[in-house]
């Protein structure tokens, strides 16, 4: 089983909504996954509970801890984290075989960000770990296109760019369109992960 992990101290910047994004390609393509919900608050388990009203059955299950220790069989589990929570970032990027950071576009954003990259560098990560960082809600404006040169230029590889779209916030609850879903399947090829 690879664990697929979505991590950020900070909140807000789409860790759900990867989560969610990646366990639908990764279902979609007819692996097992399971995402299991590491946030207290309970986000993607929100997700869940929209989609049982929705008429799309989803091709994941969402899960907490406790029945995540009863599965197996499962080819991916894709884990969605809570902002601030170091323990659980660290204790979740520990067994972790990709690791996925979203962030936004922002010059206050790349501090936040050192915060987690400091966080993910006192845990001895697995061997081999994959580590990508998505840039969320890009917009066509000057302040989204310094991003992706900026974070190449610290050497954080960007393995996906996701566009601000509403539609992101309609799917709530329910199956991202197909149309909005090719970055999720890109951040996992670019990761060496196949669909
Ligand atoms: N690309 C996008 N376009 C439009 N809205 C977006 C986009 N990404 C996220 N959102 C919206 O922004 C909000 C935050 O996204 P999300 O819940 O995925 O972030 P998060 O990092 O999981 O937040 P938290 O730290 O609170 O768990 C949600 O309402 C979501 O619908
Ligand atoms: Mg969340």
């Amino acid at each position: 089983m690879k664990v697929i992990s979505v991590l950020s101290r900070k909140g807000g910047v789409g860790k759900t909504l990867v989560s969610v994004g990646v366990a639908q390609v990764l279902g979609a393509a007819g692996h097992r996954v399971a995402l299991l919900d590491r946030d207290p608050e309970g986000s993607a388990m929100g997700w869940q509970h929209g989609a049982q009203k929705g008429e799309v059955p989803l091709p994941y299950q969402v899960i907490g801890p406790i029945e995540a220790t009863s599965m197996v069989g499962l080819d991916f589990l894709v884990v969605d984290t809570p902002p601030n929570d170091i323990r659980i970032l660290q204790d979740t990027a520990r067994q972790s075989h990709v690791l996925l950071v979203p962030l936004l576009p922002g010059a206050g954003e790349m501090d936040r960000l050192q915060e987690t990259v400091q966080a993910l560098s006192e845990v001895e990560l697995q061997q081999g770990v994959q580590l990508g960082f998505v840039l969320n809600r890009m917009e066509h404006d000057n302040v989204s296109a310094a991003m992706g040169p900026t974070l190449e230029q610290l050497g954080y590889p960007v393995v996906a760019q996701i566009r601000k779209a509403v539609d992101y916030q309609r799917a709530f609850g329910n199956m991202i369109p197909a149309h909005l879903t090719p970055p999720f399947k890109e951040a996992l090829t670019n990761l060496g992960v196949h669909l």
